[in-house]
């Protein structure tokens, strides 16, 4: 398909460098963009003012300093990222090519695409590490064949496109202080919304997208020689506790979760080929004691719930562990100024989205609840992604 370019690029294509030099020719000239930029307006008549003379409220002049929109151009930009790639996604663009390469051409016909977007649609995928192209050939790189390929296990495609829906009602939710899906409240919230096998798939493969981060440096962040068994509680399809599995084969693992995920758990690890090293407990960790093991992770969970039900499954997880058993808890944590880690805040508004009472929580709250369950030898570790590990001991 032949690459027509008559017009100059779009905003977005522009690099920094360009914008710069666009900014400034464009204040020597009046203007106030880069040159055929769509937004430019002349720098004498503001887009928006709410002034009753019609001119700026706060006048300004060559001798201002300007204020650089790079920051805010990234932010608003952002989410061309995201869309070029959900999209991809939607349309098949990536199952098909599952199947092999195949040009710009073949593919926008396999797809029923107007000429018009494809070549910059399938160049962006490529410029965002979701395609390779040799020759005039396009196809899957390892990350998208993985996770958004609707024909692997790990698809996760749905997950996310449902989390960006979400997202588009995030000012409902601030108004209402109400989750943004069909969950209900209180420990049933997760029975209510994966009443399916189909559903708790969708799930399960989108919290492995997330604990696969995890997994590794898990394995690594602590000796694990001496520790002879392990229970994920809350441990979904067994995808953490396979990783460390996978680094550490002595251990005996165990996965305590709802009884509508064992057939998810049963699948998985079957595929992983450990379906007879991994034990499915399942119960309602809020009213069947935990397992007991060596050492109890609760990964992703405490931030689902609501102080007291946290510090019920801390204090429950006490109780299941014998003297010198450990608890490991692992969530994106908030620093205790509250400004630094901008992941783990960004989570803890889509905690909001998705649950009645979930937050993130900081180190030190975590601390705190271990500490009055009876735990000591509190130790917090940066782990994975936005992620921290904090454990404790129970005590001889
Ligand atoms: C947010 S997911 C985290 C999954 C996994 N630990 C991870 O890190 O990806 C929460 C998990 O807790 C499980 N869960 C929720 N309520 C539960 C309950 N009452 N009893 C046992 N497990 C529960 C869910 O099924 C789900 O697997």
């Amino acid at each position: 398909m032949e690459r027509i370019r008559s017009s100059p690029p779009s905003v977005a294509a522009w690099s920094l460098p360009d914008l710069a030099r666009a900014a400034i020719e464009a204040r020597s000239k009046g203007r106030a963009g880069p040159p055929d930029d769509p937004h430019s307006r002349p720098a004498a008549q503001p887009a928006c003012s709410n002034s009753s003379s019609g001119g700026p409220d706060v006048p300004e002049s060559l001798d201002t300093q300007p204020v650089s929109a790079e920051p805010l151009w990234r932010l608003g930009t952002a989410y061309f990222s995201r869309k070029v790639t959900l999209t991809a996604a939607e349309l098949g663009v990536f199952t098909v090519l599952a199947d092999g390469p195949l040009t710009a051409e073949q593919l926008r016909i396999r797809l029923e695409l107007h000429p018009r977007g494809v070549p910059d649609f399938l160049d962006a995928l490529v410029a965002l590490g979701m395609l390779e192209r040799d020759g005039d050939r396009y196809r899957n790189t390892p990350l998208s064949d993985h996770f958004l390929n609707e024909k692997r296990p790990s698809y996760v495609g749905a997950f996310l496109s449902a989390a960006d829906a979400r997202w588009d009602r995030l000012a409902d939710a601030l108004r209402t202080g109400e989750p943004q899906n069909r969950w209900g409240a209180g420990p049933q919230m997760f029975t209510e919304q994966y009443r399916t096998t189909a559903a708790w798939r969708n799930f399960t493969a989108g919290m492995d997208y997330l604990n696969g981060m995890i997994g590794p440096p898990v394995a690594e962040a602590f000796d694990w020689t001496s520790v002879d068994s392990v229970v994920d509680v809350g441990g979904a399809r067994g995808n953490l506790v396979a990783a460390l599995l996978r680094r550490h084969p002595h251990l005996k693992a165990g996965v305590f979760d709802l009884p509508g995920v064992e057939p998810v758990f049963i699948e998985h690890m079957t595929q992983l080929g450990i379906a007879d090293r991994v034990t499915f407990h399942a119960g309602d960790f809020f009213t069947v004691p935990m397992p007991a093991a060596d050492v109890l992770i609760l990964s992703h969970v405490l931030h689902d719930w609501a102080l007291q039900e946290r510090q019920a499954l801390v204090s429950r997880a006490f109780d299941a562990l014998a003297p010198g058993g450990r608890l490991m808890v692992i969530d994106p944590m908030i620093d205790d100024d509250r400004r630094g880690t901008a992941g783990a805040l960004l989570t803890s508004l889509n905690m909001l989205m998705v649950t009645p009472h979930g937050a993130e929580y900081t180190a030190a709250e975590a601390r705190d609840w271990l500490t009055e369950a009876g735990f000591t030898g509190i130790t917090a570790v940066p782990i994975g992604v936005h992620n921290t590990l904090l454990s404790g001991v129970r005590p001889a």
